[in-house]
């Protein structure tokens, strides 16, 4: 047998071995079925005419900061006087989400509490100026980065948001980040993980590794509501966000 013939089945079986290891590692780890993303399928389909940020997001990638804040506008003309679920009811202010069009990093927590709901602006509660003293020491401004949520109304007495309210809401969330297009998204917290990656796995088994989400590297960690009833693990916390700006230099 020729050498490169020899060469050739040595990386074959290297890589079943890494599949194999692979598929182990999720299989550990409760996940029964994968999704075979062959075809980067947005969801922004062309018969979708009503919806002019769809037809812009076809192309989000190649955005300038222009045609992203339009499309953003346009995303949020769309959601307009929202009443697609029963979260609208007791809503003060719908949250769309803040921050820099040309963000590396975008954050996605779950839904606005009091705070957020009063002012219609995302993470500006105690939590808020948790996760903002985190953006600053991972050497960026608040203004730099992009924050959303999964939900854009305050579920009533800050409860989790129901399936029904985050498949409602969260096809808004994923165009913002398909416009923004940023380089690492760091979901924050439970349901804004399960609800990015879709899988039903508690936030402590898949925070600190890189998931993929459309085509953007996702990292979980925990929630900043969280860290303020635990604060001894911020400093798991701060491991992921290094990784994230190790990301971010590749
Ligand atoms: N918690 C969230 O998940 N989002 C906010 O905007 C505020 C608190």
């Amino acid at each position: 047998m020729g050498r490169k013939v020899k060469n050739l089945k040595l990386m074959m079986k290297n890589i079943a071995e890494d599949i194999k290891t692979v598929l182990e590692f999720y299989q550990a780890m409760g996940i029964e079925r994968i999704p075979l993303n062959t075809i980067q399928d947005t969801g922004y389909k062309t018969q979708d005419k009503k919806s002019h940020a769809s037809c812009i997001l076809h192309h989000a990638s190649a955005l300038n900061s222009q045609q992203k804040r339009d499309a953003l506008q346009a995303l949020r003309d769309e959601i307009g006087d929202c009443q697609r679920c029963k979260l609208s009811k007791g809503r003060k202010n719908i949250v769309f989400g803040e921050g820099s069009v040309d963000a590396e990093i975008m954050f996605i927590g779950e839904g606005p509490g009091e705070d957020e709901d009063l002012q219609g602006r995302p993470f500006v509660g105690k939590a808020g100026q948790l996760l903002t003293k985190l953006i600053e020491k991972m050497g960026f401004k608040r203004e730099d980065v992009y924050i959303g949520n999964i939900v854009k109304c305050r579920p009533p007495g800050n409860r989790d948001p129901e399936e029904d309210e985050i498949s409602a809401c969260s096809p808004f969330i994923k165009k913002q980040a398909d416009i923004i297009s940023p380089k690492v998204v760091v979901s924050l917290g439970r349901v804004s993980t399960q609800t990015l990656i879709g899988v039903k796995i508690p936030i402590g088994k898949l925070r600190g590794k890189f998931y993929q989400f459309e085509n953007i590297p996702l990292m979980p960690t925990f929630h900043p509501s969280y860290l303020l009833r635990n604060p001894k693990d911020k400093w798991l916390v701060w491991e992921d966000a290094q990784k994230v700006l190790e990301k971010i230099k590749e």
